[in-house]
């Protein structure tokens, strides 16, 4: 009876403190500011809509910037801080370099957010809460965001490196670099399915168009008409920063059309339509379920971005929750230049107190 009534109570207890082992582990709530900081989600939403009305692809940008944030060192900010004489910042990776955005929005929220709560709310939460509303706005799935992250004392440029996928690799590379981050291949097609907004610059897929993996021959798995099409936007050798939309059907919606093109073999990215056309794997089926069924696809998307978003989080009283997100608190040098920066801008006037 005892023996019975101890093994009820360990149970118990596992049930509540889940081990930190369980890829699903988590000390975030999405309640976490519900005294401290209610408004937290409404402004980031004001910001976020105010800021798409003119530039409709920060929702895409900012949804990425915490993709990029949480494949290194975990969903901690560590992609937002800036170089300083301490710090390397990740933003040099060649993932990142000339090609993440929206550091200047993830800037106006957290102002916005410490003027009505200062000292609160971390940067990666930040990353988190806006890729999620990026979503809604975009016409995505909504859901419940787990907060309580602390934000980095670190970043690590060389770890930028080595775990960013890139547009190049092949299933088992993908696969491989999702794995690392606990995530499974039911993560991995759904998390791509956030290529149904936003844009690539023609050099990471240019090689498909015209020399695909050194053959001299353009990818085979690549629609030819769709082929042409971005071949007159991409000449070869022509500028590499010239924009294409990942979804060259409904480019800034955020839907199922994503895998309906890779169906048809408009995939942008090698990495893309890897997940269709590699012979024999088994991303093909989970492409074909979500492709032909929006719901499926949501579902899942909205249960691999919890999944990423907890990804080597810092919380209780690791890290710091920062002022000025591109700079440690111990950073007086930066948060100066921050400062000095704004009161001399018309438009942050009165913002300046908070630091
Ligand atoms: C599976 C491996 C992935 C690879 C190889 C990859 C690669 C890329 C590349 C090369 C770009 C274009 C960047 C540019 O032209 O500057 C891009 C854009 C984008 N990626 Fe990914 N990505 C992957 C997964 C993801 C995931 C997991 C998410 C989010 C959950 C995501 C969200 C986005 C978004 C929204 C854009 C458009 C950004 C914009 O327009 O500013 N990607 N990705
Ligand atoms: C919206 O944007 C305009 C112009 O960019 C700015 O003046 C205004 O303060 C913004 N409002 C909010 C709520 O961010
Ligand atoms: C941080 O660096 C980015 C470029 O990576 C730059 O656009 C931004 O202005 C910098 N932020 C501050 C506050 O200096
Ligand atoms: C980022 O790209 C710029 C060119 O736009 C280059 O000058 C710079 O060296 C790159 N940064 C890193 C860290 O490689
Ligand atoms: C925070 O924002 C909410 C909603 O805009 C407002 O009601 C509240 O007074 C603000 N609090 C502070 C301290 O600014
Ligand atoms: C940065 O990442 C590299 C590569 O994984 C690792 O060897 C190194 O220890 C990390 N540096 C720090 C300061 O954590
Ligand atoms: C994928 O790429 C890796 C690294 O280039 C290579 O070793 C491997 O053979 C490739 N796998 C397939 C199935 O093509
Ligand atoms: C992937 O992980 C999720 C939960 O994290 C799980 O529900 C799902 O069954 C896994 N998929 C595969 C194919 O292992
Ligand atoms: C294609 O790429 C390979 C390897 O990079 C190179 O050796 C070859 O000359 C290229 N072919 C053409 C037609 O450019
Ligand atoms: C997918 O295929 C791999 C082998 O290629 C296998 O190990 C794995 O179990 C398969 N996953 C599912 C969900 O069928
Ligand atoms: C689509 O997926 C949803 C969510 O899993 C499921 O409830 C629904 O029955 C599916 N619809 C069809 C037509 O299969």
């Amino acid at each position: 009876m005892r023996f019975i009534l101890s093994i009820v109570l360990c149970v118990a207890i596992l049930g509540a403190f889940p081990l930190s082992s369980d890829s699903q582990a988590s000390n975030l709530d999405p309640s976490f500011y519900k005294n401290t900081c209610p408004s937290v989600h409404s402004i980031v939403r004001g910001v976020l809509r105010n800021v798409s009305k003119s530039d409709p692809r920060i929702l895409a940008s900012l949804v990425r910037l915490h993709f990029h944030d949480c494949f290194v060192q975990g969903c901690d900010a560590s992609i937002l801080l800036n170089n300083t004489a301490t710090i390397v910042s990740e933003q040099g990776a060649a993932p990142n370099n000339n090609s993440i955005r929206g550091l200047d929005v993830v800037n106006q929220i957290k102002t916005a957010v410490e003027n009505n709560c200062s000292n609160t709310v971390s940067c990666a939460d930040i990353l988190a809460l806006s890729a999620e509303i990026a979503s809604v706005l975009a016409g995505g799935p909504d859901w419940k965001v787990p907060l309580g992250r602390r934000d980095s004392l670190t970043a690590n440029l060389t770890l930028a490196n080595q775990n960013l996928p890139g547009p190049s690799f092949n299933l088992t590379q993908l696969l491989s670099f999702f794995a690392r981050q606990g995530l499974n291949i039911t993560d991995l097609v759904a998390l791509s399915g956030a290529h149904t907004i936003g844009r690539a610059q023609c050099k990471f897929f240019s090689s498909r168009l015209y020399n695909f993996s050194g053959t001299g021959n353009p990818d085979p798995t690549l629609d030819a008409g769709y082929r042409q099409t971005l071949q007159s936007l991409c000449p070869n050798g022509g500028p590499g920063t010239t924009l294409a939309n990942l979804d060259v059907t409904t480019p800034d919606a955020f839907d199922n059309a994503y895998f309906s093109n890779l169906l048809s073999h408009k995939g942008l990215l090698q990495s893309d339509q890897e997940l269709f056309s590699t012979p024999g794997a088994n991303t093909t089926a989970i492409v074909n379920s979500f492709s032909s069924n929006q719901t499926l696809f949501f579902e899942a998307f909205k249960a691999s971005m919890i999944k990423m978003g907890n990804i080597g989080v810092l919380t209780g009283s690791q890290g710091e929750i920062r002022k000025q997100c591109n700079f440690l608190n111990s950073n007086s040098v930066g948060l100066a230049n921050v400062a000095s920066k704004e009161s001399s801008s018309s438009e942050h006037d009165g913002m300046v107190s908070s630091y």
